[in-house]
């Protein structure tokens, strides 16, 4: 794909969508402060909250992070390029509308090949999703443009491969502390560190460490709600995701027990809910306690349900 339009963007401060391996991404310049309150205005996105940089080298982490613990190596050795996200005592020099006046720094390595050709070729980007606030993160360019607009940039990278964000673990602390789940799981963490991970997920009554986990995130105007003991997946209003169930019609999908592919599709089918009409999204719960995916899908799902 020819990228060179995109790359002039960037170059020129705007905004340019594009594909990782989790979720679609709304890049700017981390260096570009007008660039990155584009990145503000156009999601609507609350300035306190702070944004994930990217980097397609791992030399590059030096010019944000302070210094890089040995905890910190192992990490980036270990699952970079790929879906985690590392929250880091900041350099004073990384600008305040990247860490919303925090200390600390976001950092990740996409796999996505995409993402990495076009972050080699502008430098470090910041990206949140490719979403309007509040909206399910965007899972294809076509969710990315009905959000932002159909002559909205971006560059298409199919379906991502994931469909749910990126694990933060904040690594600023003495006890490493995951603060977002996902497909990389606190046990593999802990294997590749030989310590206790704990584990903070924001509960509505504390304090969040991580300013996101404070706000509604992943609710499409549908309802969401799990379907219960004994119900019969018969409304034609509803959308039924269903794991071991096996009802046929237009609107049940039958995931067959695959969790990754629920997981890859949950935010389309939020999205389909809408464009189709649809009252309600209606999932079978699961227990699969051997899948990575399935507590990260637990937490997506919950942050959604009315
Ligand atoms: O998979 C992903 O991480 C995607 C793709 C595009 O890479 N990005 C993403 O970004 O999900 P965003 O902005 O939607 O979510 C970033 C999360 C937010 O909850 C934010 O509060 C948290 O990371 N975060 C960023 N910097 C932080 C910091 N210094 N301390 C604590 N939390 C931070
Ligand atoms: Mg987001």
């Amino acid at each position: 794909m020819n990228l060179s339009k995109y790359i002039e963007l960037i170059k020129a401060g705007e905004v340019v969508a594009f594909p990782t391996e989790t979720v679609y991404g709304l890049g700017a310049d981390a260096w570009n402060p007008s660039a990155i309150q584009k990145i503000f205005k156009v999601k609507g996105r609350p300035s306190d909250n702070p944004l994930i940089v990217h980097i397609s080298d791992l030399q590059q982490i030096e010019n944000f992070a302070l210094d890089i613990p040995e905890s910190t190596q192992k990490l980036m050795d270990a699952f970079w390029p790929g879906p985690l996200s590392l929250i880091l005592k900041k350099k004073p020099e990384v600008l305040d509308a990247v860490t919303a006046g925090l200390d600390t720094v976001a950092i990740r390595m996409p796999s996505h090949p995409l993402a990495l050709e076009f972050i080699f070729k502008t430098g470090p980007l910041v990206a949140p999703s490719a979403n309007t606030s509040g909206k399910p993160s965007p899972t294809k360019a076509e969710h990315v443009k009905q959000d932002f607009g159909e002559y909205f940039p971006v560059i298409d990278g199919e379906a991502t491969k994931i469909g749910l964000e990126s694990t933060v673990i904040d690594l600023s602390q003495v006890i490493p502390s995951i603060l977002r789940p996902g497909s990389i799981s606190r046990k593999q963490i802990e294997e590749v560190l030989g310590t206790f991970v704990e584990e903070s997920f924001f509960h509505h009554t504390e304090k969040p460490r991580s300013p996101g986990q404070k706000y509604s995130h992943y609710k499409p105007n549908a309802d969401v709600r799990w379907l219960k003991e004994d119900e019969q997946p018969n409304d034609p209003f509803c959308l039924y995701l269903l794991i071991s169930n096996s009802e046929q019609a237009s609107n049940i999908i039958n995931y067959n027990g695959d969790l990754n592919r629920l997981a890859a599709e949950l935010y389309d089918r939020f999205r389909q809910a809408d464009v189709e009409g649809f009252g309600s999204v209606v999932i079978e719960i699961f227990d699969d306690l051997n899948s990575h995916i399935a507590p990260v899908l637990l937490n997506r799902i919950q942050k959604a349900l009315h």
